[in-house]
């Protein structure tokens, strides 16, 4: 699988952040950018800055295709005003009473409207981010977000060499995108940030590796030491996939309070939730996420309109400086995430904490 990507080591990084991307890429592993959220033009200026900033190394895309679960595709100011006045009603006075500071109507607005592009993720903006993509000859891996990628995604792919990849959390997904035609399936554990399945990565792991049938598999979801890596490898997976780790690297897109509140936080406040996206995911337990799961809270909006709801109360948190109302996906490794750190750095440690680790099982596993 290295041979055929290119790339020195078998460690993949998911993230939103072109800097995470640019730097594991060039620490010889493979970096994938985390497109879901950027309009095509923005990913387009992304992917040429990249391109600059890597010098021919492989880099990837992971995009969204939402399929059938958008049937009524809407527009994002359509989407933004299906949202009920009770539920930003609901925000409002729960922020309200945290004491956090408004921000003006004008300006809540606009940002509404802004997220409102960002969030809703439709069969259209997910066409449009794939054609700006392979009209990039630099991108050399596609991975799709979890459900099942669309068979014309593979097809175009492939037609100009450029490989796919996707996230399963079941055995069962794993066979439905084997039989899709992907490259490369990334088994992803439920300890893990963001949507997620149930199945934790101990069991889901080798079950995936099997139900791949030779398709290569990565490890992911609560991936954070080198010893996690031996245990990948061991469980049958041919490389590790990382999405938490970056968010406490200096390269990655929080800012340096939002990245103490998660030094702060142990494994358990890695909370599954429908909160952020109103489908199951992992996210920053807080204040937030508990009044969502009040008995009193409304019962939680379908994607796209909770995710677009959730922006008022981040840009709120940030205006007021006040964390105790912000959340972000993360997933178990937060417990194991406790200072800043660099990209360069973290690789380095998971590298020499492998090496570590092979020393220590060939102790236990010497019968000489
Ligand atoms: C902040 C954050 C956002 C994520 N967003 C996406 C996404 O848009 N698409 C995707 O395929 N995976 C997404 N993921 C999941 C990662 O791709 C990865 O599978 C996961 O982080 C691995 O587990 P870990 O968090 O234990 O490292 C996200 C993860 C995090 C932490």
């Amino acid at each position: 699988m290295t041979e055929n990507l290119d790339i020195e080591i078998p460690l993949f990084a998911f993230s939103h952040c072109r800097d995470v991307v640019a730097a594991v890429t060039k620490a010889g592993g493979m970096g994938v950018l985390g497109a879901a959220w950027m309009t095509p033009e923005e990913l387009d200026m992304s992917i040429e800055w990249l391109e600059r900033e890597v010098d021919g190394r492989p880099f990837g895309v992971d995009l969204v295709f939402p399929g059938t679960a958008m049937d009524d595709e809407k527009s994002p100011a359509e989407y933004l005003a299906s949202i009920p006045d009770a539920y930003m009603a609901f925000v409002r006075d729960m922020l309200d009473r945290g004491g956090l500071s408004d921000l003006t109507a004008e300006d809540r607005d606009a940002f509404m409207a802004e997220n409102a592009v960002k969030m809703a993720m439709t069969n259209r903006k997910s066409r449009d981010q794939l054609d700006v993509t392979l009209a990039r000859s630099s991108v050399s891996l596609i991975v799709g977000a979890l459900g099942v990628t669309p068979d014309w995604v593979v097809k175009e792919a492939h037609a100009r060499g450029v490989q796919v990849g996707a996230l399963v959390g079941s055995a069962r997904h794993a066979v439905k995108q084997r039989e899709a035609g992907v490259d490369l399936l990334v088994a992803q554990g439920t300890e893990a940030g963001g949507s997620v399945g149930s199945v934790a990565s101990m069991v889901l792991w080798p079950q995936v590796v099997q139900a791949a049938a030779g398709v290569p598999v990565l490890a992911a979801g609560g991936v954070s030491r080198g010893s996690h890596i031996l245990a990948a490898l061991s469980l049958g997976c041919q490389g590790v996939w990382l999405g938490s780790l970056w968010l406490g690297t200096t390269e990655g897109e929080l800012s340096p309070e939002m990245r103490e509140k998660l030094f702060a936080a142990e494994s358990e406040d890695a909370l599954l939730a429908r909160v952020m996206t109103g489908k199951p995911g992992r996210m920053l337990r807080t204040k937030y996420v508990d009044a969502w799961q009040a008995p009193d809270a409304p019962a939680l909006l379908s994607w796209p309109m909770q995710s677009i709801l959730n922006g008022y109360s981040y840009k709120r948190a940030e205006h007021a400086r006040d964390l105790d109302y912000w959340t972000y996906a993360v997933g178990q490794v937060i417990g194991d995430m406790k200072g800043h750190t660099t990209v360069k750095s973290e690789i380095t440690r998971l590298l020499n904490e492998y090496v570590d680790a092979v020393e220590e099982l060939q102790k236990v596993t010497d019968i000489d």
